[in-house]
Parts: C-alpha cells; sequence; structure tokens
C-alpha cells in the first residue's frame, strides 16, 4: 500500500498517474484544489488499523469535495434554465464534466482505499444530482409564475396532449355537412321512446313481430322489479313499455307532429337492438334518418338525394340500386344498395311514407307525399375507411383510434 505520512512533502497528483490536464477554460477550484494536491483542503482519513491515507487519495477527495462545493454553488445561483444546464454539462456533464472526470481516476486508487472513495464517489454524485433537481423545479416553477424573475421563451413548452372527436362523431358531422348541402336540417329525439313514435304511429301494430320483447331493449322489467316507486302503479294498471329506440324512424313521428310540410329533415344518432357483436354487429349503432315531404314528392326525388349523398361520401364513381322490400311506414319500400368497389353493399332501407303515417301525425296524404330512408352509419364510415370489424369502434383503444 502507498502511504504517506502527512508530515511528508506532498507531491503533484500528476505524480501518481492522475492525468488530470488543465483545460484552455478557467481554472476552477476543484482543479485547484486537485493539483494543489489538497493542500487547502485538508482530508483528514484514518484507516481503521491507524494508517494515514495516501497522497493520491487524499487528492482524489480534495477534488471530490471541491467540485461538490463549487456544483452545488453553480446550481443554487442558477437563474433560469439555460443556467441550470450550462451548470449541468459543466458539473454533471456524461462526456467530460468535472465529476466525470475525477470519476475517471478512481481507477487509480489503490485497492485497499477505493472503498471510501467510492463512497465519497457516490455521495458527491447524489449532492450535485438533489442541487440540479432543486434548481430545475426552482426555474420551472418560475417559468409557471410562481417565482418571479425573468422568463426564459427559449425553452421548449410542455406538449399538450389533445384528445380528438371520435370516428363516428366525425362521420356523424360530415354526413350532416353533405345533407346539409341539399336543404336537409338535422333534428333529435330522444334515446328511451314510448311505443307510440317507436311503432304504433309508424303502422306497426300491437302484435307485430318487430315488438317483439326478445327483439327490443324494453325498459319495463326494470321498472317493476323496481317496485314501490310512484311510476310502479301507473306501470301495473297501464304498462307503459318504454324502450330503448330501435331505430331513427322514431324522430320522424316527432318532427311531423311538431310542424307542418314543407319538411325536408335529417336525424342521426343511437338505436338499440340486442343483437351479439360480431365483426358487423353491435347492440348499439348509428343510424341516418332522412325525411321528406312536400306536395308532390316521389322516389325520383328520393333515388337523386340518396345518390348525391352516397357520390358525395364515398366517392363520384358510386352507383344506387334500390330492391323491392318492406317496412310498415313506407309503401312502395326498397332496400337501398351502392355499387362500391366492385360490389353491390347494402346501407339501409327507404320508401314512400305510408299514408296511414301521415295521416297518424295529422297530414293530409292526398295533398302532400313524402319519402323517408334510414341508412347505417357505422356501415358507410367502415366503407369508407376500410374498417373491417364494428368492434374496433367501440373497444376505445386507442391505437385504433388515434388513426382518425
Ligand atoms: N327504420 C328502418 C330500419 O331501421 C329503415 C327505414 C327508414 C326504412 C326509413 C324506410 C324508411 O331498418
Amino acid at each position: 500500500m502507498r502511504s504517506l505520512k502527512r508530515s511528508e512533502p506532498r507531491s503533484p497528483p500528476e505524480q501518481y498517474g492522475l492525468g488530470f490536464h488543465r483545460s484552455e477554460r478557467a481554472v476552477s477550484g476543484f482543479e485547484t484544489a486537485f493539483f494543489s494536491g489538497a493542500r487547502q483542503h485538508a482530508f483528514f482519513f484514518e484507516s481503521g488499523r491507524g494508517e494515514s491515507m495516501s497522497a493520491n487519495l487524499e487528492a482524489f477527495l480534495a477534488a471530490l469535495a471541491a467540485v461538490q462545493d463549487e456544483g452545488c454553488g453553480a446550481f443554487r445561483d442558477a437563474q433560469q434554465a439555460s443556467d441550470v444546464e450550462a451548470a449541468r454539462i459543466r458539473f454533471l456533464g456524461a462526456k467530460s464534466g468535472a465529476f466525470k472526470e475525477i470519476e475517471k481516476q478512481f481507477a487509480e486508487i489503490e485497492k485497499s482505499e477505493k472503498r471510501i472513495a467510492g463512497m465519497k464517489l457516490n455521495e458527491v454524485k447524489t449532492a450535485l444530482k438533489a442541487a440540479l433537481d432543486t434548481a430545475l423545479a426552482a426555474v420551472q416553477g418560475e417559468q409557471g409564475g410562481a417565482r418571479s424573475g425573468t422568463f426564459d421563451m427559449t425553452v421548449p413548452g410542455v406538449e399538450l396532449s389533445m384528445g380528438h372527436v371520435h370516428p363516428i362523431t366525425q362521420t356523424i358531422d360530415h354526413l350532416k355537412e353533405i345533407m346539409g348541402r341539399m336543404g336537409f336540417e338535422a333534428a333529435e329525439g330522444p334515446e328511451v321512446e314510448d311505443p307510440w313514435h317507436n311503432f304504433v304511429a309508424l303502422n306497426i301494430p300491437e302484435d307485430h313481430p318487430a315488438r317483439d320483447p326478445l327483439d327490443n331493449f324494453y325498459l319495463s322489467t326494470a321498472r317493476v322489479i323496481g317496485g314501490e316507486g310512484p311510476l310502479s302503479e301507473v306501470h301495473r294498471t297501464e304498462p307503459m313499455n318504454y324502450l330503448l329506440r330501435s331505430q331513427t324512424s322514431t324522430v320522424q313521428i316527432r318532427v311531423m307532429e311538431s310542424r307542418r310540410p314543407p319538411i325536408r329533415v335529417i336525424s342521426l344518432g343511437r338505436v338499440y337492438r340486442p343483437d351479439a357483436p360480431d365483426a358487423t354487429h353491435y347492440p348499439m349503432f348509428h343510424q341516418m334518418e332522412g325525411l321528406m315531404v312536400d306536395a308532390g314528392v316521389t322516389m325520383a326525388n328520393l333515388k337523386t338525394v340518396l345518390r348525391v349523398f352516397a357520390n358525395n361520401y364515398l366517392g363520384s364513381d358510386v352507383q344506387i340500386r334500390f330492391r323491392p322490400s318492406f317496412f310498415p311506414f313506407t309503401e312502395p319500400s326498397v332496400e337501398v344498395d351502392f355499387w362500391w368497389n366492385g360490389g353491390w353493399i347494402e346501407f339501409g332501407g327507404a320508401g314512400m311514407v305510408d299514408p296511414a303515417v301521415l295521416t297518424a301525425v295529422g297530414y293530409d296524404p292526398q295533398e302532400v307525399t313524402g319519402f323517408a330512408f334510414g341508412l347505417g352509419v357505422e356501415r358507410l364510415c367502415m366503407r369508407r375507411h376500410g374498417i373491417t370489424d364494428i368492434r374496433d369502434l367501440y373497444s376505445g383503444d386507442l391505437r385504433f383510434l388515434n388513426q382518425f
């Protein structure tokens, strides 16, 4: 073990292979301490066996103490973020920061002295990092206006992560915009409906299979179980049979009940059916209902409106086809197919408003006629964007949603 009695004259540390080089920059305190062989910094370390430390270790410890003093002072004095960063590079820089330079000399420390040298090394590193953190917190607080002082406008801001509109809502906005250009205004109706608007006024009688409890979400079960509330008496005597609407055609009735022709509305919203979820079904989905009522409205108007809509939303080469069908509230009724990407795809139903419906809302079928259509919003959105599984739209998975 190379040891040196404290009384002996000390040599510059270079002699022991510590290899510090004076750089061009001003000689700082820790360097002075180092090169003066720790003469100003008296580190008295006695090992357990009473031996004094080597000059090598002494110089090492002195340099550490000096870098701690000077580094912590620099962090404490930092006024703004750029000061903190400059001090960080100078004292804690990973390549040639002052601390790193000393750390490199650790290899030269005598084996028996490595423990104490290592301990001090860690202690100083921790102290410098703590001073850095405190300084950072202080200048950041200042940026936020917590402390008065200079505002450093060169410090990069904190990036906010903004959410964005869900693809279905984007689709709804887009559809409203297209239909709006053809003079259709948006109307809304409730999602919890009574049987009159969901069925009766739409010419769907009591015994119609569309009213089957297995094909609808009735709320009545919940009401009955709900027991003694004020509604339960009403319910027992006169079943209310409210349900989650199974179609947006309910809004046709609500609009016609409250307005006189001419009418040109669309209604976009959620509908509910007890379907097991798979790639193309979900118990909740959206429809776009369209309704136009006026003197002399014909099936040709219906086809034109739907074709113009499809050309705007899916592409100018999209063609439209009607297939005969049946809905209780339209006569005649059709299924609406669009020719798109090499195949006919069904997008919904449509037809001329049944005279019975016009009568139910108090219109005279001799005076006015109308058309109505209902298209699946998810289906439109999925076709346009190449989405193959409806469940992706409702999984809440940001990896999917962020693509829109
Ligand atoms: N409401 C029908 C459905 O949900 C679609 C439709 C709307 C058909 C309007 C004709 C007229 O299937």
